[in-house]
């Protein structure tokens, strides 16, 4: 049997409590590619269900309890994995029984081969939209959020940026009087002014990005070569991170032109870039590199860092706007990027770097 996504084989719990059938089992199910950890007690089974699985295979007659209380509780625990019971006899009343305990199915001992396989295949694909329903939602909950960002922020920075430019005129005018005063006088007075243009700039700064939610601009997709864009991007990082001796690498396969803007692909880059300096210690480093993705209409590019990853708590968390864990942070990096990622068609996904630090995954259709 083929499972579409290599990179994480379904997890079956197998309870029972006769050991011959289990390792039985076990064998045949690694064999069809499924990943499976045995549990011979209801108890052993609470524990084991606590590291994840995708569907429990439970035996109705347990040495500590009932498989139909086990199937309710793992279900309860799990919402989106499913069950499967194992019967010695299947009657109408053990049908009804798993059904009232959740189950999705249930089987009959002995247990044929192909119907095993065949179950928990129809298990995986429930599992599967499970998943892929919750993943909606939280796209969809995500898409409200940033129209109310967008609507409030469009006009607050509005408002904001007014002042803000008359502000920054007067400080023009007094920086040039101050420049006609004697060279002595000039310091003293200049490094405030300095301070509060920065300020100024800083705010500025902090409203484009708003402004990237409140209207984004229209989006007419080309053919963009991503090699340039990510060595632009490594060029810009260069500086800080030299200045943190980090070390910023890349790892380039040849990769078709993505469908996009060029500017917004470097933004993107640029954040997640900035995020991953932010993240790693002096003397850590950070790599770029992108590859075709396991689909070939689609391009991948990865940051990954040598930082401490993001703590699985808060990976739900980093997209919505204003969430920060930086004194300095406005929390909007991330969402910008996510914006920008949906606009192109792609996804992003934070996963852990195979040296144990981040890795954030954008996934971009190539061009047509
Ligand atoms: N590479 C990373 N490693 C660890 N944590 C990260 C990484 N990238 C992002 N995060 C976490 O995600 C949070 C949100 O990131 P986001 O870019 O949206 O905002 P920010 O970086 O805090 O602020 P801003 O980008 O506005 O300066 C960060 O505060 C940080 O906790
Ligand atoms: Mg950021």
């Amino acid at each position: 049997m083929k499972h579409p996504s290599p990179a994480r084989r379904p997890r079956v719990l197998l309870v029972d409590d006769n050991a011959a059938l289990a390792d039985n089992l076990r064998t045949i199910l690694e064999d069809a590619g499924f990943a499976v950890v045995t549990a011979g007690s209801c108890a052993e089974a609470q524990s084991r269900a606590r590291a994840g699985f995708d569907v429990a295979l439970v035996d109705l007659g347990l040495p500590d309890g009932n498989g139909t209380e086990l199937a309710q509780q793992l279900k309860e625990g799990a919402p989106d994995s499913e069950v499967v019971l194992l019967t010695g006899h299947a009657t109408m009343e053990s049908a009804l029984d798993a059904v009232r305990a959740g189950a999705c199915a249930y089987l009959q001992k002995p247990v044929n081969t192909p119907e095993l396989l065949m179950t928990l295949e129809t298990a995986m694909r429930q599992v599967r939209l499970h998943l892929e329903k919750r993943e909606l939602a939280r796209r969809a909950a995500m898409a409200e959020k940033l129209a109310a960002v967008g609507t409030m922020t469009a006009g607050l920075s509005h408002e904001i940026r007014n002042p803000l430019n008359a502000a920054a005129l007067q400080l023009t005018v007094l920086e040039r009087r101050v420049g006609r005063l004697p060279a002595a006088e000039q310091g003293p007075l200049l490094q405030p002014l300095h301070l509060v243009r920065d300020e100024i700039r800083r705010l500025d700064h902090i409203l484009e990005d708003f402004l990237q939610f409140a209207r984004p601009r229209e989006f007419y997709p080309k053919p963009v070569e991503l090699p340039p864009v990510l060595d632009r991007v490594l060029t810009l990082l260069g500086g800080p991170a030299d200045k943190r001796h980090v070390r910023v690498t890349r790892d380039f396969a040849v990769v078709p032109p993505v469908a996009g803007d060029v500017e917004r692909l470097q933004q993107v880059v640029m954040n997640l870039g900035l995020n991953a300096l932010d993240a790693v210690r002096e003397g850590g480093w950070i790599r770029v590199s992108c590859r075709v993705s396991d689909d070939p209409e689609v391009v991948e590019i990865l940051i990954d860092d040598s930082g401490p990853g993001v703590p699985a708590e808060i990976r739900e968390r980093i997209f919505e706007p204003f969430f920060t864990t930086k004194a300095e942070g406005s929390g909007l990096g991330l969402p910008i990027v996510h914006a920008i990622v949906t606009q192109h068609g792609g996804t992003i996904t934070v996963e852990e770097a195979p040296e144990g630090g981040a890795r954030f995954a954008l996934r971009v259709p190539r061009a047509r």
